[in-house]
């Protein structure tokens, strides 16, 4: 397995994120892990979507990472499947440029990990909550993996989320099988 990693981060708002840009930060200036800032690159959601199958391409785990909006994502990250995931190259008889590839979610929450249960205000867990990213990974003969969570994201203090930061930057190492540190 080669280790090369896509970091594919979406957030609205990177100026007043807390967590988000914690988790990308400990990422930034790896050999083989390469960052695309979405909402950066793309301020009017002009999707560059050739350009967006070669970086997918020519990398074997994806990342999504971005904060938990209404149970889903942020609209450019949206926006983006629906522009690139393409019928005969993502999927559909001959789309086969994403068979094999591993897909990391990697999102952040207000809610506590108690709310994402059975029993809890949301009812249902994240992995749950992700069936139709699961469902996307299947058809385009993608394994999604378990998602990284940081949960409730306001109540962490500073130090918390560094340490996140750190448990973040290490799964995704160990993830790709990149023997970092
Ligand atoms: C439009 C919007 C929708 C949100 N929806 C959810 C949600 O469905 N579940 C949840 O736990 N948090 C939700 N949140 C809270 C964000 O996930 C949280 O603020 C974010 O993960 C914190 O990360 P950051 O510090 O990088 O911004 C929502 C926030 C916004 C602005």
């Amino acid at each position: 397995m080669s280790n090369s990693v896509l970091v594919l981060f979406a957030h609205p708002t990177p100026h007043r994120s807390r967590a988000n840009r914690r988790l990308i930060r400990s990422l930034r200036g790896i050999e083989g892990v390469t960052l695309h800032d979405l909402y950066h690159n793309y301020p009017d959601h002009d999707i560059d979507v050739e350009r967006e199958k070669a970086l997918l391409g020519a990398h074997d785990l994806i990342v999504w990472q971005h904060p938990f909006y209404w149970y889903s994502l942020p609209p450019l990250m949206k926006e983006w499947q629906d522009r690139v995931l393409e019928f005969g190259w993502a999927y559909g008889p001959n789309g086969h440029a994403l068979r094999g590839k591993r897909l990391l979610p990697a999102l952040t929450t207000s809610g506590s990990e108690a709310a994402y249960r059975a029993d809890g205000a949301n009812r249902y867990t994240i992995r749950q909550l992700l069936a139709p990213l699961d469902q996307t990974c299947h058809l385009c003969g993608m394994e999604m993996l378990d998602p990284f969570v940081v949960y409730a994201t306001q109540r962490l203090s500073d130090e918390a989320l560094d340490e996140a930061a750190v448990s973040y930057r290490k799964h995704v190492l160990m993830t790709a099988g990149m023997t970092h540190e």
